[in-house]
């Protein structure tokens, strides 16, 4: 366990954001401690920072997305253990307590907010899913009121027979969506920008149309009637004036008056509504919905993911910096970003994937060990540790999934360890150039983008 916890911390309404040390949260009984090994951003982390609303205590820890290894219980945790590889939502905008943000080195989640993660699963990629999945149960399960499948390979309905229409595939929000509609049984049509397109069918979606299109109102509804369906539910991502006017003019056109719009803004109070129309906030779900999250989170989500019912998206881009680079996150979410979920990692993942262990001179056999490992600060000495001092090459996933580089890039990178630059000199006698090779078998989804 790291003693310390590095905070990004919002001193005072709509104030600066701070990097600074506070204490290790104490869970409470019905709440686990998280070590976050990586941090997502959401729109609404840098709406809280600039607007100030929704947060009642500074100063504060913003951020719902985390992912990482379980540090401790509470009294009455039944579902998981320490050293468990864990999702959770981080619930400060329900609760407005600093231990219950994201943006820090360790959090305090409630119990049935987290997910057991597959052992092969990064991570980043497990960061994306914390808000994106208590939106969509709260949009399926409460707002619309579906009854709750058996379980993740059971359908609530004969495949084609319901459809469900989203405004704005290809979102964060919408990659959950997405593939939760169509794990219930939905037939999924979607609006998202062409480059999203191929991806999106991938996840599931039936038809994907192009909201640029000045006629995709018509050509949702042919695309539907065709198949012989009537869209009676449909969910608006964006929710601006424009695309609330066209989705609920194809849920009236389709499914009539009675139709449901699950909108994720509100309804501008200026305009009429001619559906049956709802909008509620992701983070009520877990104190509301206690049952329905524990369910979800605990359950149906763990099952889903192991079996690959439902698999990372959008893909991940990691901002370097760990932490310190908070500003910067929330900073491009606000300028926008175009289907990709905007993760920092606040360790730097060191995995040995390649080294040869002969002496320099035995170029016939040079053996290879293999070392995969998550590590970070001292123990990446304990991992160097263990290459003999003749190992002549060490290619090390210092920088991202997929991207290998030198020892001396690793010293180099690692920002939580930079008191150690003896890294960069006593192990690199043959590899002094970073050196970066594409491994496949770390790079699994391919999606990973560094910035
Ligand atoms: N009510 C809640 O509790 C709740 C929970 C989560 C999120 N939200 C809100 O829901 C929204 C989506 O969240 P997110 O995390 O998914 O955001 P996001 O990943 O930042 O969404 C970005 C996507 O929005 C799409 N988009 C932008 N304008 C569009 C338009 N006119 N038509 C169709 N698509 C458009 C873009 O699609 P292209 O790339 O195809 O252009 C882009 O990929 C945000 O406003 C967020 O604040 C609300």
């Amino acid at each position: 366990m790291t003693s310390e916890n590095i905070a990004a911390l919002l001193s005072t309404k709509q104030g600066q954001i701070e990097i600074a040390k506070r204490p290790i949260p104490t869970p409470q009984a019905d709440e686990i401690l998280v070590h976050n090994k990586a941090i997502a951003g959401n729109p609404v982390d840098w709406m809280v920072r600039d607007y100030g609303f929704g947060i009642t205590e500074y100063p504060i820890v913003l951020g719902s997305d985390v992912a990482g290894v379980v540090e401790h219980v509470g009294a009455n945790v039944t579902r998981f253990k320490v050293g468990d590889r864990v999702l959770g939502f981080a619930g400060v905008l329900a609760t407005s307590k600093a231990d219950h943000g994201a943006w820090q080195t360790y959090t305090v989640v409630k119990e049935q907010a987290a997910t057991v993660l597959p052992s092969a699963m990064a991570f980043e990629d497990a960061a994306v899913f914390p808000m994106a999945m208590a939106t969509s149960i709260n949009a399926f399960f409460v707002q619309f009121g579906l009854p709750r499948p058996a379980d993740a390979h059971s359908t609530i309905f004969s495949p084609g027979t319901e459809c469900l229409f989203i405004w704005g595939g290809g979102g964060a929000v919408a990659a959950s969506m997405i593939q939760l509609a169509k794990a219930l049984g939905f037939t999924v049509y979607t609006t998202a920008s062409p480059k999203h397109h191929d991806r999106l069918r991938r996840l599931g979606a039936a038809e994907v149309f192009d909201y640029e299109d000045a006629n995709v109102v018509n050509k949702v509804l042919d695309k539907v009637s065709s198949a012989g369906l009537h869209l009676s539910h449909a969910i608006d991502n964006t929710s601006k004036k424009d695309t609330l006017l066209a989705t609920s003019e194809i849920l009236v056109r389709s499914g009539g008056p009675s139709s449901k719009l699950v909108t994720l803004l509100d309804w501008p109070e200026d305009m009429p509504c001619p559906v049956q129309k709802f909008s509620f906030f992701a983070f009520t779900t877990f104190a509301e919905h206690a049952d329905l999250a524990g369910w979800f989170f605990n359950d149906w989500l763990a099952e889903a993911l192991a079996e690959r019912v439902i698999v990372p998206a959008p893909p991940v881009v990691i901002v370097d910096g760990g932490i310190g680079s908070v500003i910067k996150v929330f900073d491009r979410i606000k300028a926008g970003v175009n289907g990709v979920k905007v993760v920092i990692l606040t360790v730097t993942k060191v995995i040995v994937v390649e080294a040869q262990v002969g002496p320099a001179s035995d170029k016939q056999v040079p053996r290879v060990k293999q070392i995969p490992a998550w590590v970070e600060g001292p123990a990446i000495d304990e991992l160097l540790d263990e290459l003999p001092d003749y190992a002549n090459v060490a290619r090390v996933d210092a920088v991202g999934r997929g991207e290998c580089a030198t020892l001396a890039h690793i010293s180099a990178s690692n920002s939580m360890d930079s008191s150690r630059p003896h890294l960069a000199t006593s192990r690199t006698a043959a590899s002094t150039q970073e050196q970066r090779t594409t491994f496949p078998k770390y790079g699994a989804s391919g999606s990973t983008n560094r910035s």
